[in-house]
């Protein structure tokens, strides 16, 4: 098994369900960054479309055949199987059977599941699963050989998908700190701050989280409530 620590700017991302709302933001946001990204989709076609849509406003932003060196698409499973770290943006209800896709592409790598798992039509109350969260399920589902981290419950992807800056911070979770500390790099590259929130296990704070936002958005009528954590929080302390 190879762990890979440092994802820099040459590593491939792979965004599994890169053609839905979440992920065309992060694809979006990471591209327009420069760093490389391979949209994922059930249907290669789609992702295909997907990432030459996403190249030609690239393209036409930034200089021509820019967007098109950094991006392509590809089936999910294709998509994990290339890139080097992989964000899974799926529905909670095709959370497993995407990754059952996907895990043949995976050991060795960082798996950052985003998944809430929200259970309509009551998705103002928060439906935690058996495991605890969607973020253990996943990582009991790909086994000790990936490293799963989660994060970007909370970022209304709405808002991620303008080049506005998005009132919110990203609680990123995992077991391994190395693996934390390369998705709040990415998570930077989203222009967004990632804050290292601990264990998996903590996973459920912020997944149940975004249920609460759901309700305060209704309750307050507002566009995408976020969540910003107070106190001096620039450099992590060693350890
Ligand atoms: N939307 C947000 O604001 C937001 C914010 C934070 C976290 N999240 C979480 O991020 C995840 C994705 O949310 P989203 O709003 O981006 O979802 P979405 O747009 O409804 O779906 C994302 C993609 O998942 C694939 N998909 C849909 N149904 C599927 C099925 N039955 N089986 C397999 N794949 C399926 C589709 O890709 P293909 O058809 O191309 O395969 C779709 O484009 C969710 O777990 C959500 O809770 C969302």
């Amino acid at each position: 098994m190879t762990a890979q620590n440092s994802i820099d700017k040459s590593a491939l991302i792979a965004i599994i369900g890169g053609t839905g709302e979440l992920g065309s933001a992060i694809a979006r946001r990471l591209a327009k960054a420069g760093e490389r990204v391979i949209i994922g989709s059930r249907d290669a076609a789609r992702a295909a479309s997907c990432a030459s849509a996403l190249a030609a406003e690239l393209a036409s932003a930034v200089g021509d055949g820019y967007g098109r060196s950094i991006i392509s698409g590809a089936s999910n499973a294709e998509a994990a199987a290339q890139a080097e770290l992989i964000i899974v943006t799926v529905p909670f209800a095709s959370q497993e059977a995407t990754l059952k896709d996907i895990a043949a592409g995976v050991t060795g790598k960082i798996v950052v599941d985003t998944t809430v798992p929200l259970v309509p039509p009551k998705v103002m109350r928060v439906q935690l699963p058996s495991e605890g969260s969607a973020a253990v399920r996943a990582q009991k589902f790909l086994g000790e050989g990936v490293r799963v981290v989660s994060a970007f419950h909370n970022v209304a992807a709405h808002k991620l998908a303008t080049d506005a800056v998005v009132d919110c911070d990203v609680l990123v979770f995992g077991d391994d700190k190395a693996a934390r500390e390369a998705v709040i790099r990415v998570v930077s590259a989203c222009g967004l701050r990632g804050l290292h929130a601990g264990a998996l296990v903590n996973s459920a704070a912020a997944e149940a989280l975004t249920s609460i936002l759901i309700f305060l958005n209704k309750q307050y009528a507002v566009d995408g409530a976020g969540v910003r954590i107070t106190g001096d929080l620039q450099s992590p302390a060693a350890g």
